[in-house]
């Protein structure tokens, strides 16, 4: 077997080794233009120019969990898409996120706003039950994002296409379910994955539906988010902060209101990273499951966007 490796923005010698490593049967290089056609590849945003150089590609490994810029590109209809599932992420995001609503609820930044000016402030404490949590997406990380808040008694909620049943969460489900999925909460975690349905979907009418002094916490893609909305909803006062690590444009550029608004805490795009000895154990697993014609977990439906 043939395994070309094309990755944006990765050093490829450590994967090539641990493939080497994982699966020694296996051919592993690094992919460059006009390179001898592969069998597999793993890939992380690889060019037009990739695809269709190697039309003959039989699936296609993707080293994160979002697949919306390989969707982007014109794919062969036989070529399989397979995501990382999990692979040391959702513990990620599970923290990150519970950091962020914690941060929120606990009021941290006025505390470390009192040290700073040497004040010794007890604040009355906030009613847990008023701070309702939704979970955009019940996914592989929403759903362990859902239950890591659970443990915390944070009131939760989430929403996804098909129905889900979660312990402890009210689920909520489709288009229908969204008005008071939204009116549920005030707190906002958006864990979808891009697609053409959920583009633009916190905007000012779903953000305008969270309860008053709403929170929203996006980790998912910079496009879920029309940018001058939030800042519109911060600025009358209906938002009352955001924890954004996704951006439309990443890096941020530099002149960017996000970067010192006063209710914006950024991060660049490192809520969930790729781990990569659990991703080439994962992906390694993967391909001798394909090799050997059983269900590979993490397959796409390009059709449904991820
Ligand atoms: P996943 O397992 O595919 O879960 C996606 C969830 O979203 C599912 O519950 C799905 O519903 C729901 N969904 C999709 N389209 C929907 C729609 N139109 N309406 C309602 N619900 C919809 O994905 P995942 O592994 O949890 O990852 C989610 C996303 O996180 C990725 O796509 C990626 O963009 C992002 N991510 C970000 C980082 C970071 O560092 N910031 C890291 C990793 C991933 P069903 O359950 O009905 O299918
Ligand atoms: C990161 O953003 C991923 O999709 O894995």
């Amino acid at each position: 077997m043939n395994i070309t490796f094309c990755c944006a923005h990765t050093q490829a010698d450590p994967w090539l080794a641990g493939f080497h490593m994982a699966l020694p049967h296996a051919h592993v290089s690094e992919w460059q233009p006009g390179a001898p056609q592969a069998d597999v590849a793993v890939v992380w945003q690889p060019s037009q120019q990739f695809i269709d150089e190697q039309p003959g590609l039989k699936a296609m490994f993707n080293i994160g969990a979002g697949v919306d810029a390989l969707l982007r590109l014109r794919l062969p209809a036989a070529m399989k898409i397979v995501r990382l599932d999990d692979a040391g992420m959702a513990v990620q995001m599970a923290e990150y996120v519970c950091h962020a609503v914690i941060r929120h609820f606990r009021e941290f930044d006025l505390y470390e706003a009192d040290v700073a000016k040497h004040q010794w402030v007890q604040r009355k404490p906030l009613v847990r039950g008023e701070f309702p949590v939704g979970v955009l997406g019940l996914g592989v990380l929403g759903e362990r994002v859902a239950r890591a808040l659970r443990q915390f008694d944070f009131p939760v909620h989430g929403w996804s296409r098909s129905p889900r049943s979660v312990e402890g969460v009210t689920c909520h489900a489709g288009q229908e379910g969204l008005p008071n999925f939204l009116s549920s909460c005030r707190v906002l975690v958006n864990l979808l994955p891009l697609t053409p349905e959920t583009r633009d979907i916190l905007n000012r009418e779903t953000l305008s539906r969270l309860q008053p002094g709403g929170y929203v916490i996006n980790v998912a893609r910079g496009a879920h988010l029309v940018e001058e909305d939030l800042l519109a909803l911060l600025g009358s006062g209906h938002l009352a902060g955001a924890t954004l690590d996704v951006f439309r444009t990443e890096p941020l550029p530099a002149d960017h209101p996000f970067w010192s608004h006063p209710k914006i805490t950024i991060t660049p795009h490192t809520s969930a990273r790729t781990l990569r000895e659990e991703s080439i154990a994962q992906i390694a697993a993967k391909i001798l499951a394909f090799e050997r014609g059983e269900a590979v977990v993490g397959m796409v439906d390009p059709a449904r966007g991820y």
